[in-house]
């Protein structure tokens, strides 16, 4: 049986995720693949409850390591009932945010020690990693732009709580996710989030077909 692919993208405000995530999904099911896109926090109705709880204004006001236990068991439902049946099934899933945000956000941004983040993550996930990471990457200033003039127009006024936050927090978010790429460069691809949308997909469609042809 083939094993399938597993993909993430990650980045922080305005990046440009959803889009790309698109982009790609149509791109490989021309080339005959099998996808299944996803999100986090979310993508099986469990995970979509917690994520409720984590992204929307009056979800609540949890303590910084409450809040990374919640994405935790949020994300071991969505690899349980939906990441790895899809691998084992051959199917390439592309799941919007993964373990990368908890490292970005929770300890880069939020500054929760990174060995604790670790720990968790062996323990509820032993060592389950992506197999390709996308980091989109783009000056916060106009991530942060983009993204509310995107709030505005598209009825996601709800989900703007992670967008309030100071820009400090978002320039420590990028250089932790830049750190990761470092730290990771076998799994992790940086991607300028400036480029133009199709400039940024052919990028994107490169880095995974030549993460297929060499496996
Ligand atoms: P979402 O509206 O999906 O944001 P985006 O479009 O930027 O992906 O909301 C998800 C928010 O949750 C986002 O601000 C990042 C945050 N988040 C964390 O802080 N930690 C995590 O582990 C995950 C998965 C997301």
């Amino acid at each position: 049986m083939t094993k399938g692919l597993f993909i993430t993208l990650e980045g922080g405000e305005g990046s440009g995720k959803s889009t790309q995530i698109e982009r790609l999904k149509e791109r490989l099911e021309k080339q005959g693949y099998d996808v299944v896109a996803t999100r986090e926090p979310g993508g099986t109705p469990e995970a979509e409850k917690i994520r409720d709880l984590l992204v929307q204004r009056d979800g609540g006001r949890w303590t910084p390591m409450a809040e990374v236990l919640l994405f935790f068991t949020a994300r071991i439902m969505h690899v349980e009932d939906l990441i790895k049946p899809a691998l084992a099934e051959g199917k390439i899933v592309i799941s919007d945010r993964f373990t990368d945000s908890t490292r970005a956000y929770q300890s880069a941004g939020h500054g929760l020690p990174a060995d604790q983040i670790e720990a968790i993550n062996a323990l509820c996930l032993n060592g389950f990693e992506p197999d390709l990471t996308l980091i989109l990457d783009i000056d916060p200033k106009t991530g942060i732009e983009r993204s509310l003039k995107e709030n505005q127009t598209g009825g996601t006024e709800n989900e703007d709580r992670f967008e309030k936050l100071d820009l400090r927090f978002h320039e420590n978010l990028r250089q932790g996710y830049l750190d990761i790429a470092g730290h990771e460069p076998a799994r992790c691809k940086i991607i300028d989030a400036r480029d133009g949308i199709t400039q940024i997909a052919d990028q994107i469609a490169q880095s995974v077909f030549d993460k297929i042809s060499a496996r």
